[in-house]
């Protein structure tokens, strides 16, 4: 069996990683049974953004790069789609694997059912419901168009069956992110956070001490409806500055989006030179777990920190006014609260959640073996078609 699976922004490589390893294991008791070819879209080039993480985490080097790079949401998905139908025509693969919901996901599911490739989503059915972010786009037409829907939780299950995915397409595999979690818990776990922070910072100064406080805030923001208008980046800067670097350290790694957003705006001087706040560059897959296992506050507009903040425990302000991934969720159990992007709902929560507790948790099938579940998935329909 040929499998292409495709990998295009950050929050992607962490999905692929434990599936490449699943083919590896199976591979060695089923010697060349599965033949697999990796697809990296380009749309994250930055080192930090991406070979980063291919080197965190053991990735190898894709077979083919699109070279998509940055661009409007449909010049990145048209010219991945037009280099992507070449690499089908020439490869002819049984099945396309896509992650998440970034545009390589939805570009790539499109361009293989266009072309009679069948299709495999892994993390299939999250909404959020919000169809003003391009994420959600993102899903509702990948899940639309696979043929094997495999769900991180059972909220998903009941969201795709809602919409009319027949009960055969869809399969309860767990979070494929948590595998990756679980492989990498103690390389982290061992790193020194004041290393962490001197090989990060932004702006390095030789006389500075980079030893991590006790107490400190974590945060990473770079949703277009928090970063690209002023009137709702500036107070939340505001807020940071004033307000949480003014009880403890805020570590900040930034993204290329946010960075460019605060220039634009003219917020960048402010947050500079705001004592308490630690600038950083986007961070690696081991330096952020090890952050996050001793942050006291998480601030973040990411998915995938409101899971791993989950399964850590940390206490999490998500900064959205909705969610996918509602299992992370304080009020089902998790570790994280919506705060949206208004400063009032975000100081409230914040002054309440600087009271909660370590907690950790560890919903159904997140489990470390979700990449395994995956394949077999994929192997047994492959099966019951031949
Ligand atoms: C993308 C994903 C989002 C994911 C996020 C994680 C979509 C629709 N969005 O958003 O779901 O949470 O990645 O990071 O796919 N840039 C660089 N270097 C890079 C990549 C981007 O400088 O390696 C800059 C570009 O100038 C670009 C901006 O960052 O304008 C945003 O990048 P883009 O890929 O458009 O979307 P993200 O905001 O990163």
């Amino acid at each position: 069996m040929k499998i292409i699976s495709v990998v295009g922004a950050r929050p992607n490589f962490m999905k692929i990683a434990p599936f490449i390893r699943a083919i590896g294991r199976h591979n060695r008791s089923h010697p060349d049974s599965v033949n697999h070819i990796l697809v990296h879209t380009g749309q994250h080039y930055d080192d930090r953004m991406s070979k980063q993480f291919f080197e965190d985490l053991n990735i190898p080097a894709a077979d083919i790069n699109l070279g998509v790079g940055s661009g409007s949401h449909a010049e990145q998905v048209g010219n991945t789609m037009i280099a992507f139908e070449k690499v089908l025509q020439a490869e002819h693969p049984d099945w396309v694997v896509v992650v998440g919901d970034v545009n390589a996901t939805l570009a790539c599911s499109v361009t293989a059912k266009k072309e009679g490739v069948r299709v495999c989503h892994i993390e299939a059915g999250l909404r959020s419901r919000d169809m003003a972010m391009p994420e959600e786009i993102n899903r509702l037409v990948t899940d639309r168009l696979s043929d094997l829907l495999l769900t991180p939780d059972r909220i998903s299950i009941k969201n795709l069956e809602q919409e009319g995915a027949g009960k055969n397409r869809i399969r309860f595999a767990g979070n494929i992110m948590i595998d990756t979690l679980e492989e990498n818990r103690e390389k982290a776990a061992i790193l020194s956070p004041g290393d962490i922070i001197k090989r990060n910072i932004l702006n390095a100064d030789e006389t500075r001490r980079y030893a991590v406080p006790e107490k400190f805030a974590l945060m990473t923001m770079h949703r277009p409806s928090n970063v690209d208008q002023k009137e709702v980046l500036e107070p939340i800067v505001n807020f940071l500055c004033k307000e949480v670097a003014g009880d403890m350290t805020l570590y900040w790694p930034i993204h290329p989006r946010a960075k460019k957003q605060l220039e634009i705006f003219g917020l960048w001087d402010r947050v500079t030179s705001t004592p308490n706040i630690v600038l950083l560059h986007p961070l690696g897959y081991h330096d952020m777990l090890r952050m996050n296992m001793d942050a006291t506050i998480m601030l973040t507009d990411s998915g995938g920190l409101q899971e791993e903040c989950t399964v850590l425990g940390t206490p999490c302000l998500t900064l959205r006014w909705n969610t996918e991934r509602p299992v992370t969720l304080r009020k089902h159990g998790g570790a994280s609260v919506l705060v949206g992007n208004n400063v009032e709902k975000i100081r409230k929560e914040y002054l309440d959640t600087l009271q909660s507790e370590r907690k950790p948790v560890r919903p159904e099938l997140w489990d470390g073996k979700t990449a395994d579940r995956c394949l077999k998935a994929i192997l047994d329909r492959a099966r019951e078609e031949s």
